[in-house]
């Protein structure tokens, strides 16, 4: 049985004060919550060591990013074990803003998961296709190639804590959301590939979210479909009414 799992990724967005504040804020709603929804909070990661310290057990932390290097002259990076140290337990790995913006290739981001898993951190592995590629429908290939070249070398073992993010280019932060329909058609996908490479055991076990516009409006929608087991949740993951919803809409 998997349990559903929602992650608000605050990208870089928020000052500590207002970092806290919806911290605050969310647990006040936290009562609320359906107990099979964990929930997750991704801030950025100079935050985390303030949020931790408030000691909240009603969500988990998530960090944005992390090195393939476990320590060394790096300037500028953060290391799955720091993250470890701070209570973190995931880490989203090759966000397509990270793939885009910071040039992160395929090797790079099977290198980080490797960090994340030596360090007993949970890497939340996103992929997704472009618009053009949906267009021209290549998205499937697009994906499994993504997912052959950052998961493919794992043992079912280690599959068994990692998360994977669908999350298509095209939907993030447009306003523009895959139909539910669209959402689990690839999901499914995503649990075959995974079946057949991994066993059968492994791909039902491993969870699957979607993200790109997840809103208090069709988080519902999302989340029924059969193979969507969760939502990796971006703007509306900064507003407490919305997140609150979403999480809601989670049981
Ligand atoms: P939006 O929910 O803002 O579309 O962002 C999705 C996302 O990138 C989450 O990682």
């Amino acid at each position: 049985m998997r349990n559903t799992l929602v992650i608000g990724n605050w990208k870089m967005n928020k000052t500590l004060e207002e970092a806290v504040e919806l911290v605050v804020r969310l647990k006040e709603k936290a009562t609320d919550f359906p107990p099979s929804a964990e929930v997750v909070l991704a801030p950025p990661a100079l935050y985390l060591a303030s949020i931790a310290m408030l000691e909240e057990p009603w969500h988990k932390l998530a960090a944005q990013n992390c090195s393939h290097h476990d320590y060394g002259a790096f300037t500028g990076e953060i290391s799955a074990p720091m993250l470890k140290s701070m209570a973190v337990d995931y880490c989203i790995i090759g966000h397509s803003e990270r793939r885009t913006y910071f040039h992160e290739t395929d090797a790079l981001l099977a290198a980080k998961v490797d960090a994340c898993l030596r360090n007993g951190i949970q890497p939340v592995f996103c992929c997704g296709e472009q618009l053009k590629q949906r267009k021209e429908r290549e998205h499937f290939v697009t994906v499994l190639n993504q997912l052959q070249q950052g998961l493919f070398h794992l043992t079912p073992a280690q599959l068994s804590d990692v998360v994977i993010a669908y999350e298509p280019v095209w939907a993030i932060g447009t306003g523009q959301t895959a139909s539910p329909e669209e959402a689990n058609e690839m999901h499914t996908f995503i649990r075959q590939q995974l079946s057949s490479h991994f066993g059968e055991v492994a791909a039902n076990d491993l969870r699957i979210l979607y993200g790109g516009s997840v809103s208090a409006g069709n988080a519902a929608s999302l989340l029924a479909c059969s193979d969507i087991d969760g939502a990796l949740v971006g703007g509306a993951s900064l507003h407490v009414r919305d997140f609150a919803a979403i999480i809601g809409a989670a049981s």
